[in-house]
């Protein structure tokens, strides 16, 4: 696990260095910019837009929670729902580009055929609004075209648009890279901003990030329980990459301080993931009174409503509708990098 440790200790020392981050984010923006949305990054988000067909009225308001390099959530929402959303692209920084938007479309055009079978739309109807987006020149014409808003903002501990003026929020791996002094704020202004009987469905990355730096780590990990929170700080704990390493029981005690129902909390589990906890030479205090299961979840899928309308109303001391749901055959392929491009 040398790369596991060296890693983390390289990026802490370069975040502390002046001028360090600047470098780190110049670098990443160089060397991921032919692969970035490649690879087939949107099978994670398949099941967060599968919801919201399912339950998201038909020209919702739907925000995209940190909505990162390429709108993984966004452009599937988008396809799914034929363009009748309108899509608020959210982020704290304005991190995506023309370059990787068009990987990511590119790489939704090769898999059009799988996709078509997972949102339930036609396959050509896909491609011809794939290839209509890959002819625009820039990324303003291709929100026009998609009827998204860009909205970039840090001030996060207060609403940022007006209240009660979104159907539907979804994220795609941010909760779990937001520290815990600013989450809670900002999930109380995200509630705000919130309609009454909206919803949110986030996708929780739960599985220990950094051992995606060593190959050696076996997949999935969850090294990080062993660390107490000083030393956790002190080596994990970076500028440049940060996971709050937050566990299931802990979600949802923060879900309920933030006046959030937690309707479902579905967890991709299976016997590797419960193996990779069992393998663990210790476990800290903090996470060894959990039972196993709330340990092992490789992703966390939560559906969220307001507690305190009419809606979530009596929801205290309710059951929460928890699945455990063995990795679906796609993520483990998308996974284990056996997912092959159907056209060239
Ligand atoms: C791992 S990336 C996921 C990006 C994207 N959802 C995807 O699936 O590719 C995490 C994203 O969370 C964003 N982020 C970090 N802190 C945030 C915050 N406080 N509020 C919203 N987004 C945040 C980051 O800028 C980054 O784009």
């Amino acid at each position: 696990m040398l790369r596991y440790y060296s890693w983390a200790v390289g990026e802490k020392a370069l975040g502390l260095t002046p001028g360090g981050e600047a470098v780190y984010r110049a670098v990443g923006r160089f060397v991921r910019k032919k692969n970035q949305g490649r690879g087939g990054a949107f099978i994670a988000a398949l099941p967060v837009v599968k919801k919201v067909m399912a339950v998201a009225p038909v020209n919702a308001t739907i925000m995209d929670v940190g909505t990162g390099w390429f709108h993984n959530d966004a452009f599937l929402l988008y396809l799914a729902g034929r363009g009748k959303h309108r899509i608020v692209l959210f982020d704290v920084a304005d991190k995506a580009l023309l370059q990787y938007i068009k990987n990511y479309l590119e790489d939704l055009r090769q898999y059009s055929g799988l996709l078509s079978r997972e949102i339930d739309v036609d396959e050509t109807e896909i491609r011809e609004r794939l290839d209509e987006l890959l002819r625009l020149p820039t990324r303003s014409m291709i929100y026009k075209r998609c009827n998204f808003e860009l909205c970039i903002t840090r001030n996060t501990n207060s609403p940022f648009l007006p209240d009660k003026s979104i159907d539907c929020m979804v994220s795609n791996c941010t909760l779990v890279h937001i520290r815990p002094e600013i989450l809670v704020p900002e999930l109380k202004s995200l509630k705000s901003i919130l309609k009454d009987d909206g919803f949110m469905y986030h996708m929780l990355g739960q599985d220990d990030h950094w051992a995606f730096h060593d190959p050696s780590v076996p997949w999935p990990s969850f090294n990080y329980l062993r660390y107490s929170e000083r030393v956790w700080r002190m080596l994990f704990d970076t500028r440049l990459e940060y996971h709050n390493r937050i566990v299931k029981p802990e979600w949802i005690d923060i879900f309920r301080r933030c006046g959030l129902e937690v309707v479902e909390y579905n967890a991709h589990i299976d016997e590797q993931s419960r193996n990779a906890v069992k393998a663990l030479p210790s476990i800290h205090e903090r996470f060894a009174r959990y039972e196993e299961d709330d340990l092992a979840i490789i992703h966390g899928y939560v559906l969220l409503r307001k507690a305190d309308t009419d809606c979530g109303r009596g929801a205290a001391g309710k059951a929460i509708k928890t699945e455990t749901i063995a990795l679906p055959a796609l993520q483990q392929r998308y996974a284990s990098r056996a997912l092959q491009p159907e056209h060239a």
